[in-house]
């Protein structure tokens, strides 16, 4: 296990599984999409070093604030952006950051958000029903409980919480409405459900699916995804660290997708999709925490690990048999960066 100095109160989940699976090296680019306390960047930092370049990434502008604090030290290699990961592709334009070596999600709350600091995503602190990632989003999780017709919150508290007492929980949540605060939301669902439900709070899958809808969570994370494979160079690896399942069920259906060949219905008579896999999956069964981070920070417990690597296909800039050799070649001496690569072997040939 990796030591780390833990100036931020969260502590980063699976640092060392990360940085081996994002196969961090010296000179190398990345991307922390999930900046948060700046815990997994700060050591990937370190062993990138010397030459080594981050983009980081948060929508919450207190996480960026604090990462910014924590990273002073590398503020010749960093890059810091206040938006939405969703917007992965034009930052990478933006700030002309790509092709890279290595992108990571670590996907939901860090425990700066978690932590009774009146953001409203945890039932265990009284605070104002908001559960926006950024100050910049217009509708709160207030907006939803207190203005969603029945049918549509009972629809949100099912699908993104997995609740299946969806339907008593939405009934009692109209019956009383407005609801102003955490507290009071997470009270009235103890009334709809009952206080005990094995290990769990009655109100945990509540929050979950009201924060997933505030923050389009879902539909984010699958564009992000995309987006990603296309800005990996050659051999970059992809890294997402999620923490239940709906989240691990995307991200491991885009990495199988992206890994298959053809991707045709079965029973297709011979291919038609022409689909050829843009990924090489680096662990087919998830990385969890070991019984030793689990005991030492209890939030890690959920978390799974998947992490692909970016191969090539025809249509990437190598379409030839000359390129595949010259990738050969470059892959033996250790180039990793296809841009730069195309342009030394244009040179190569024009000379
Ligand atoms: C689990 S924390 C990351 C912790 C970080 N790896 C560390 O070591 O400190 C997740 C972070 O991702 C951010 N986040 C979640 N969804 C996001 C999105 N769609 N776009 C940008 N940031 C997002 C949250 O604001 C939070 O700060």
């Amino acid at each position: 296990m990796i030591s780390h100095r833990s100036v931020s109160s969260h502590t980063p989940v699976l640092l060392s599984e990360t940085l081996r699976a994002l196969a961090v090296q010296p000179g190398g680019r990345y991307i922390d999409c999930t900046l948060g306390g700046g815990g997994h960047a700060a050591t990937i930092l370190d062993h990138s070093s010397p030459g080594g370049q981050l983009l980081g990434i948060d929508a919450d502008p207190k996480a960026i604030e604090v990462a910014q604090e924590r990273l002073q030290h590398y503020k010749n290699s960093i890059l810091l952006v206040n938006d939405n990961f969703v917007n992965l592709q034009s930052i990478c334009i933006k700030y002309d950051f790509s092709p890279v070596h290595g992108i990571l999600f670590d996907l939901g709350l860090s425990s700066l958000q978690l932590n009774g600091n009146g953001r409203g995503f945890s039932f265990q602190y009284d605070a104002p029903l908001d559960m926006r990632f950024s100050p910049h989003q217009k509708v709160t999780a207030a907006d939803i409980v207190n203005t969603a017709p029945e049918a549509k919150l009972a629809h949100i508290i099912r699908e993104y919480g997995e609740e299946i007492y969806s339907h008593r929980i939405a009934s009692h949540i109209v019956k009383q409405r407005p609801i102003k605060s955490t507290l009071e939301l997470a009270r009235l669902i103890e009334q709809a459900v009952g206080s005990r439900r094995g290990k769990i709070h009655p109100a945990t899958k509540t929050f979950q699916a009201l924060r997933i809808a505030v923050n389009h969570e879902l539909e984010y994370l699958e564009t992000a995804l995309r987006q990603a494979v296309d800005l990996l160079g050659f051999e970059g690896r992809l890294v997402v660290i999620s923490y239940h399942s709906l989240e691990d069920r995307i991200v491991k259906r885009l990495m199988q997708r992206e890994a298959r060949g053809c991707i045709c219905p079965p029973g297709t008579p011979s291919c038609v999709c022409g689909h050829l896999p843009r990924l090489r999956l680096i662990n087919k069964k998830v990385i969890k925490p070991s019984a030793m981070e689990i005991d030492l920070n209890p939030r890690s417990r959920s978390a799974k690990l998947r992490a692909a690597e970016r191969v090539i296909t025809q249509g990437d800039c190598y379409d030839t048999t000359e390129d595949q050799a010259f990738i050969t070649i470059a892959k033996s001496r250790g180039w990793r960066r296809p841009a730069l690569m195309k342009k030394i072997r244009m040179a190569f040939l024009a000379a």
